[in-house]
């Protein structure tokens, strides 16, 4: 072999296909029977796809694995569940709580990977779910479960298991608090799907978003509530989070839209004057990015006086809002609070601000004002450029006052002066 340089490999030239000889049928895809969840799939598991569902500890993610696989075995489709975390006694109280019939559903408590493909070859399931990816082990790589270099041949070897014997696997990953899948990003690029779970103890609604899906849209969310009985789908949430109907000083509410959903809630903010040279800016269910841009705005643009304040802004009921309209709000909830004075009753805002203190264009006007009138809104500040595609289309009602704001800085002074 030569020295430095890379030896010149020879190698033939292996075939190519024309695409239009090819002959593929659609995927095939099997309804989960909950549909919150094959809504956010794009409408069911795809035969041999790896689906990986990831959320804190005890946000629901067994229990609602655990209703899939009952209610796909109880329609006679060959399931099996791989648990490293809890017993089968547990998971039969779990299952019993769930109000299980005969399922038909197989258990099997491995956690060395290899082990649990023999398995998968000899059942053959059609759905196999993986509880946790975290608890699975190889000796084929270093560290210890849940590693980055076991997750990655962990994972690699359930994928091969996925694509050759199409047996569609869902695998369970927990996330750390600041919302990364522990240790492996890198698993997010191997599966076919990414799913989270959204939503905090203490509060019943749990959230599902698709944040990566090769066979459908990103674009879209499922509700659920927990109940006593598991995971309840929950087919119009648009009010969920709205808790009451009295607004104090520092709130305000948005119509966000999240996925193809109008959700309404209550952005909350409280500035109080701060002891630390450095004031503190803590939120929660908004991006902290744009808690910080949205400050900025304020005291540069609209001469709020926050920067001796400390500034704590929460979403309300557990929700975390992800739609830019919701800067608006956020920004009255803000200004309310230094005012201590509430904004007036039954109104709503959207629309995003910009660094130069402008509110922009946000879309899907049209839906946010139906809701919000529905919900018995009868005033809403929106975008200028958002107001005029409402009416466009038609789709402002004549009981609501909808006015269009151009400017953050005037908008406060019309809302607090
Ligand atoms: P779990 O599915 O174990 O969460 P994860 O797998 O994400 O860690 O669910 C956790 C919580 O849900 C637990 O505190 C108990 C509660 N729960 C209910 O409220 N109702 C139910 O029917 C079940 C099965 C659990
Ligand atoms: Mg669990």
């Amino acid at each position: 072999m030569e020295s430095g340089g890379a030896a010149a490999v020879e190698a033939a030239a292996p075939p190519s296909v024309l695409l239009d000889d090819l002959m593929v049928s659609g995927e095939e895809r099997l309804p989960t029977g909950l549909e919150e969840l094959d809504r956010v799939l794009g409408g069911g598991l795809v035969t041999g796809s790896l689906v990986l569902v990831g959320g804190e500890p005890g946000v629901g993610k067994s229990t609602l694995l655990l209703q899939v696989l009952l209610a796909l075995g109880g329609s006679g489709i060959p399931v099996l569940l791989v648990s490293g975390e809890e017993s089968p006694a547990q998971v039969k109280m779990r299952a019993r709580r769930l109000g299980e019939g005969a399922s038909g559903l197989r258990l099997l408590t491995e956690t060395q990977v290899e082990k649990v493909g023999a398995a998968l070859e000899r059942d053959r399931p059609t759905v196999c779910v993986i509880d946790s990816v975290q608890t699975l082990w190889t000796p084929n790589a270093a560290g210890a479960p849940g590693s980055v270099s076991q997750i990655r041949q962990v994972t690699g070897h359930l994928l091969r298991i996925a694509k050759t014997q199409e047996t569609t696997v869902v695998v369970v990953g927990h996330v750390t608090k600041d919302g990364y899948l522990a240790g492996p990003r890198v698993l997010e690029h191997m599966v076919d799907a990414v799913l989270t779970f959204e939503g905090e103890r203490g509060h019943p609604y749990r959230l599902l978003r698709a944040v990566k899906n090769r066979f459908g849209s990103t674009n879209e969310v499922g509700v659920f509530q927990m109940t006593g009985q598991g995971m309840q789908g929950v087919p119009d949430p648009t009010a969920l989070f709205l808790e009451d109907d009295r607004r104090d000083s520092g709130a305000a509410v948005v119509a966000a839209v999240e996925g193809t959903r109008c959700l309404l809630a209550e952005i909350q903010a409280l500035v109080v004057p701060s002891s630390l040279a450095v004031p503190r800016r803590v939120g929660r269910g908004l991006d902290r990015n744009r808690l910080a841009m949205v400050t900025a705005v304020l005291t540069r643009k609209a001469g709020l006086r926050l920067a001796d304040q400390d500034l704590f802004v929460n979403v309300a009921g557990g929700l975390t809002v992800e739609d830019p309209g919701a800067d608006l709000p956020l920004a009255l909830a803000i200004a309310s609070s230094l005012r201590d004075r509430p904004l007036p009753e039954d109104t709503a805002a959207f629309g995003e601000i910009s660094l130069t203190g402008h509110v922009r264009y946000v879309a899907q006007a049209g839906k946010r004002i139906q809701e919000l009138a529905r919900r018995g809104f009868r005033r809403v500040l929106l975008p200028k450029r958002s107001l005029q595609e409402a009416r466009e289309q038609g789709i402002v009602p004549s009981e609501m006052l909808a006015e269009p704001v151009d400017e953050v800085r005037s908008l406060l002074r019309g809302v607090f002066e």
